[in-house]
């Protein structure tokens, strides 16, 4: 009888350390959560965007043997207009496209990682330069109609990790943008250039 009166208790006391403990995890988890909301809300870390401000078309034309030659160097900034936020980037990398195809990474790394400020500015150029040694006849054809109608699209896009500290809350985010670039169809001796300047926008 008392046995079962032991073990009843000792059941119900187990019951209950089990719901302390579930109800402190539930509460940790709670304040965890809602501090992470209000630290997104405060500094929208997703908010920051690169900016392309410049770039230079050097080349960008097919070859005889149906390659294509291209030659781009771009000049971008990143901003962390956050007043009380440090970033760090973990990782940054560039890739230019010409109609879906790869016209290559940028051929230096990127200089990674760095820290950045509050309210700085940093700028990378990426440089791009080779040949594709045979491209698609589509966009081939995309190429010439595009030089025949005086505006050729390239899209850079960048991929970064960066790493930001907002009191004890350590986030690390990777994030994918693309730029899209507009240019004159370069001719030999004089390459084409953009300076109008764009926005690169959160790639899906
Ligand atoms: C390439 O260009 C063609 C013609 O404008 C377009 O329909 C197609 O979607 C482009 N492909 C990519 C991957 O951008
Ligand atoms: C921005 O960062 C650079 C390089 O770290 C530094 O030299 C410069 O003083 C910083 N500028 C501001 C306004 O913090
Ligand atoms: C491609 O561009 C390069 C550099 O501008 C130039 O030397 C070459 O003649 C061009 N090729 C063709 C087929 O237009």
């Amino acid at each position: 009888m008392s046995e079962t009166r032991e073990s009843m208790k000792a059941c119900c006391e187990c019951g209950k350390a089990c719901f302390q403990v579930a109800w402190h995890c539930t509460q940790f988890w709670t304040t965890l959560s809602i501090s992470a909301i209000v630290v997104w809300l405060v500094y929208r870390p997703n908010h920051f965007q690169p900016n392309v401000d410049s770039a230079v078309l050097n080349t960008l034309n097919l070859t005889a043997t149906g390659g294509l030659r291209y030659d781009l160097a771009v000049d971008m900034s990143f901003r962390n207009s956050h007043r009380g936020l440090k970033i760090q980037y973990l990782d940054v990398s560039a890739i230019a496209f010409y109609n879906g195809t790869t016209l290559g990474p940028a051929n230096d790394a990127l200089p990674a990682p760095f820290r950045q400020g509050p309210k700085n500015t940093t700028v990378l150029h990426p440089k791009f330069q080779g040949m594709v040694a045979a491209v698609d006849s589509c966009v081939a054809a995309e190429l010439e109609r595009e030089l025949a109608a005086g505006t050729v699209h390239v899209r850079v896009s960048a991929s970064l990790t960066i790493k930001y500290k907002v009191g004890l809350i350590k986030q690390i985010s990777f994030y994918k943008y693309d730029c899209w670039l507009w240019f004159p169809p370069p001719q030999v001796n004089a390459p084409a250039i953009f300076d109008a300047g764009t926005r690169c926008w959160l790639a899906k």
